[in-house]
């Protein structure tokens, strides 16, 4: 039950990577844009491998950035060359419910040997039919299920459920992270892996009671120097 991050900031990745925590990264083109990635195709490019360097074999997961089927294929070939452990980053539908994209997912994997993270799915129906498509992992964005009103906890369980009753080898994971406790309540739920932003992993290790706890160890330890 890894963790990923869910970051393009190379520094950040790089320090979480260090202390052996992650197990994958994760990004989208809003989170490649506030981290300043601009330029266009070439500027994810050169993100993209950075990070797929930094963190190899570790998979890295890049989104494509149009809803026209034949060029999504095009740039997920083009990702797929960029490194060996690129995920292609698929919508599981368009922005007005085109189905495109499932066609896409599928020839992806079954045709073209591309491992495809179906994203911004809401819902356990659309991450089973994503699996069923062949997808390497189904993201279910935990957070924003939530934010209507559901909890996703439900949604995670009873995913897990039925990718393990159907023999479906996709892995769940779950993003949208919002709170520290996220974490551990959306792996305890079924997700095999939630993908964290930066701010929370440090939320997951600093506790205000070991701060203390070590300034007294701290503390006692330069006295007990003090009477050598
Ligand atoms: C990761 O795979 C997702 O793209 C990301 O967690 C979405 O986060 P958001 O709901 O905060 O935009």
């Amino acid at each position: 039950m890894p963790i990923f991050i869910d970051s393009s900031n190379p520094k950040e990745i790089e320090k979480y990577h260090r202390m052996g925590i992650i197990r994958g990264v994760t990004t989208n083109p809003t989170i490649m844009l506030k981290e300043g990635v601009t330029g266009g195709i070439s500027g994810i490019r050169q993100r993209s491998r950075e990070i797929a360097k930094m963190v190899a074999p570790l998979p890295v997961s890049v989104e494509v950035t149009t809803n026209d089927p034949r060029v999504a294929v095009e740039q997920a070939l083009e990702f797929k060359s960029w490194a060996d452990n690129m995920v292609v980053k698929v919508t599981v539908h368009g922005p007005c419910g085109e189905l495109s994209n499932m066609e896409v997912i599928h020839d992806l994997e079954t045709v073209h040997n591309v491992r495809v993270n179906v994203t911004a799915m809401m819902s356990a129906q659309q991450c089973f039919l994503a699996a069923l498509a062949g997808a390497t992992y189904v993201s279910i964005f935990g957070g924003r299920v939530n934010n209507m009103g559901y909890d996703c906890r439900q949604e995670i369980s009873r995913l897990r459920r039925v990718l393990d009753q159907c023999g479906l080898k996709s892995q769940i994971i779950v993003a949208s992270t919002r709170e520290v406790l996220n974490v551990i309540e959306w792996l305890d739920a079924g997700a095999h892996i939630v993908t964290v932003v930066p701010a929370l992993l440090e939320g997951m290790l600093v506790h205000p009671y070991t701060k203390e706890t070590v300034q007294m160890f701290l503390r006692d330890a330069s006295k007990v120097e003090g009477l050598l």
